[in-house]
């Protein structure tokens, strides 16, 4: 796969998921496969087993509808064919005690790596974004402001890339990473 150079044998869904753009919005996530994400999501470890993360999941055309106007325009062009769209949230503040958990987002972001790894397995893509308008989604789902909205995630099958607006098509194939070179630092 293109960008893709594995020198270490790694699990089979890492060297899968990459981040499309060209969903089928005529195939729908089954009942028993998004609940198999969401399951693989909530194992995941956490500061004091806080378990932080939260997801608001719209699939249905009125669910949806809802949802979709937090998207900017470039990731609306998209995504609005993704048959599930999901918001990851996270709980600020301990439930035992009230105080601040700093390790909040870096819980809810490895429930997402877990809930994207399920889904590879499945053959389920997923892709998330960063663009969209956060204070639009505390309007419209009435999210508290001790819960940070962290990135909304596009979830379905590959389509047909030819059925791409031609704007997303040329970044339409994974991207590189940097080296473990890069990544690891020697002391
Ligand atoms: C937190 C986060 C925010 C992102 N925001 C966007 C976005 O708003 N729009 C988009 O098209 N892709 C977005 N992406 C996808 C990244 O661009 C993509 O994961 C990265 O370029 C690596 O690409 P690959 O997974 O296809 O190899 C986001 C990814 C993450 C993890």
């Amino acid at each position: 796969m293109e960008n893709r150079k594995f020198d270490y044998a790694v699990l089979k869904e890492i060297q899968e998921h990459w981040s499309p753009r060209a969903y089928d919005s005529s195939r729908i996530v089954s009942e028993e496969d998004l609940m198999a994400i969401l399951e693989a999501a909530r194992y995941a470890p956490s500061c004091f087993n806080e378990q932080p993360w939260r997801y608001i999941v719209a699939r249905t055309e009125e669910e949806k509808r809802k949802y979709l106007p937090i998207l900017n325009a470039y990731n609306a062009a998209w995504a609005s064919k993704a048959p599930v769209l999901l918001l990851i949230l996270a709980k600020q503040n301990f439930s035992h005690n009230g105080k601040q958990n700093r390790f909040h987002q870096f819980d809810a972001g490895t429930s997402w790596g877990f809930l994207l790894l399920e889904a590879q397995r499945r053959g389920i893509i997923t892709h998330a974004m960063g663009g969209f308008n956060v204070e639009a989604a505390r309007k419209i789902y009435l999210i508290p402001d001790d819960m940070t909205i962290i990135a909304a995630v596009a979830v379905g099958y590959y389509g047909d890339i030819d059925q791409l607006d031609p704007q997303f098509k040329e970044a339409e194939h994974p991207s590189p990473r940097l080296s473990i070179d890069e990544i690891m630092y020697k002391y």
